[in-house]
């Protein structure tokens, strides 16, 4: 597994969905939306592509398994807490419902980064 590649082509991909996102809003005048859309575009887009970059460019720093557990861990969360901020956002699922989720994806997500934090203190 290529994580600098996987964390750039996930990146991507939430880009795309991000700038739909963004032009529906655009387009509607509904901006209720908003704070999924900027996670969108910055928990998936730029901190995946910095996470990728950044693993492209700091030798060693890919190398072991925490690369590979950051990267699923972030997956996880970043998916997680997108799709259940959308569906309590736009009122689908009830925040009471879905709230107790949040802090497990949180956890995964600030995991992830610790072990991003550790790396590059060893690396960069
Ligand atoms: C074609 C692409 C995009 C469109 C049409 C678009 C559209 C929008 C719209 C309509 C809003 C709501 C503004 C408001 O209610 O005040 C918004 C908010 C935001 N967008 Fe985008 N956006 C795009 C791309 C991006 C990208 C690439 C990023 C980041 C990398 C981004 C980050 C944000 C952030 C952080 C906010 C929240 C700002 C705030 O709450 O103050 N957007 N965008
Ligand atoms: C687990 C990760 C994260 C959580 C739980 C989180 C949570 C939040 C919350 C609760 C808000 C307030 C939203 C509102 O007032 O409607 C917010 C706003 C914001 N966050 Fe995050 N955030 C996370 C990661 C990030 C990251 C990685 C970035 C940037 C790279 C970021 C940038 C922003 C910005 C620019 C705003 C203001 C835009 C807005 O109000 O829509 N956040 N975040």
């Amino acid at each position: 597994m290529n994580i600098s590649r996987s964390f750039i082509v996930m990146g991507s991909a939430y880009l795309l969905v991000g700038i739909v996102l963004g032009s529906y809003m655009g387009g509607s005048g509904d901006h209720s939306l908003a704070p999924v859309h900027a996670h969108i575009n910055l928990l998936g887009f730029t901190l995946m592509t910095v996470f990728g970059i950044g693993y492209r460019m700091i030798p060693g720093l890919a190398e072991g398994t925490l690369p590979k557990v950051h990267f699923w861990l972030h997956q996880i969360g970043a998916l997680g807490l997108l799709v259940g901020l959308f569906l309590m956002m736009s009122g689908r699922v009830d925040g009471a419902t879905i709230g107790p989720v949040f802090p497990l994806l949180e956890v995964a997500i600030l995991v992830g980064a610790l072990l991003w934090l550790i790396g590059v203190v060893r690396r960069a």
